[in-house]
C-alpha cells in the first residue's frame, strides 16, 4: 500500500462508525462466514454523528435504487459494496464501504464516501433498505442490518424441517441463552433468487415480526440496535446451529425441557413466542 493510501486508510479508521463497520466485516470473515463477497451490512447513522466528519453538500456521486426508498428519505447509512471481500475492508475502507444518503424524495441515493472505483451498493440492498424500514416500525433504536453466510446456520436447513415453530424450538433447545436472546423466534423464507426485490419484501415481512430470518441454503438476516447486538443475535443462534450440527447424528440421552425453557423465559422476564413451547 502506497504511504498516501495507508494515511487515507488511517484517518478513515478514525471515524468511529467506519472503524466499527471495517472490525466487524473483518471479524465476521474470520469466523469464515463471509467467503469471497459473501454477506452485507449496512448501519443507519445519526445524522449528527455523520456531519461531525462530513460535509453534507459534498456530494460525490449519485446512484439509482432499483426500488423505491421513500420511507427512509434524508437519512443516512454506511454500506458494504457489492462484489466486495469482507477480509480486505479492514485495509481499505474507502474502497469497500460507502457512505449514503437517501435523497429528500426517496428517489435517489447520494453516495458522500468511499465506493472508490465506480463500486456500488451491495446488491442486496433492497432486502437491507426494506427491513430497516420495517424493524425502525416495530423499534424506533433499530440501526443495524447484517447478512452473511453463517456456516452451521446454512447447514442446519438442508436437514431440519424449516417450519418457523419448529426451527426456532429447536434452536431454544441447544443453548439455555437462546430463548432469552430470541424469545420471539426465527423468521424463515422459501428459497428465492438472491439480490432481488422479491427477497427483500419476503425478507421484510418476516422482519415486522422477527429480529432475524433465515434465507434456507443462503444464510441468515440478523438486525439490532447496534452492531453488537445484530452479530450477537446472528452469534448465538450459529452457535445453537453448530451444537445441533454437532449432536444431531448422536443418541440424545438428555434434554433442555419445555418446562425448564418456560422456566429460563420466566427468570429472565421474557415472552416467549406463542405456539410453540405447550407448557
Ligand atoms: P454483495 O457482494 O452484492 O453484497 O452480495 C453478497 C451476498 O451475500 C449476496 O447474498
Ligand atoms: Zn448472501
Amino acid at each position: 500500500m502506497s504511504t498516501i493510501k495507508a494515511e487515507k486508510t488511517a484517518k478513515s479508521l478514525e471515524i468511529p462508525f467506519i472503524r466499527e463497520m471495517s472490525e466487524i466485516t473483518q471479524h465476521m470473515w474470520r469466523n469464515g462466514w463471509d467467503e469471497r463477497n459473501g454477506g452485507n451490512v449496512s448501519y443507519l447513522l445519526d445524522e449528527a454523528e455523520v456531519e461531525k466528519y462530513f460535509d453534507p453538500d459534498n456530494v460525490v456521486r449519485v446512484i439509482e435504487p432499483a426500488f423505491p426508498v421513500n420511507e427512509l428519505a434524508g437519512r443516512y447509512f454506511i454500506v458494504t459494496g457489492s462484489g466486495k471481500y469482507f477480509k480486505n475492508v479492514l485495509q481499505d475502507p474507502a474502497g469497500n464501504l460507502g457512505l449514503l444518503r437517501v435523497s429528500k424524495d426517496g428517489s435517489k441515493l447520494e453516495l458522500l464516501w468511499g465506493m472508490e472505483n465506480k463500486a456500488k451498493p451491495t446488491s442486496e440492498l433492497a432486502s437491507h433498505f426494506m427491513s430497516h424500514t420495517e424493524r425502525l416500525k416495530a423499534d424506533p433504536d433499530h440501526r443495524v442490518v447484517i447478512h452473511n453466510h453463517a456456516t452451521n446456520v446454512l447447514a442446519m436447513t438442508f436437514i431440519h424441517d424449516l417450519e418457523e415453530a419448529k426451527f426456532t424450538k429447536t434452536l431454544w433447545e441447544m443453548c439455555t441463552e437462546c430463548i432469552v436472546v430470541f424469545p420471539e423466534g426465527i423468521g424463515i423464507i422459501p428459497w428465492m433468487v438472491p439480490g432481488s426485490n422479491e427477497i427483500g419484501r419476503a425478507t421484510a415481512e418476516k422482519m415486522k415480526e422477527y429480529r432475524s430470518v433465515i434465507w434456507p441454503q443462503h444464510g441468515i438476516f440478523g438486525t439490532g440496535t447496534s452492531i453488537d447486538e445484530a452479530f450477537g443475535l446472528i452469534e448465538t443462534i450459529e452457535k445453537a446451529a453448530q451444537i445441533y450440527m454437532l449432536i444431531a447424528h448422536h443418541e440424545i440421552k438428555r434434554r433442555i425441557t419445555e418446562r425448564e425453557l418456560s422456566d429460563l423465559a420466566a427468570a429472565f422476564g421474557v415472552t416467549p413466542r406463542p405456539g410453540i413451547l405447550s407448557v
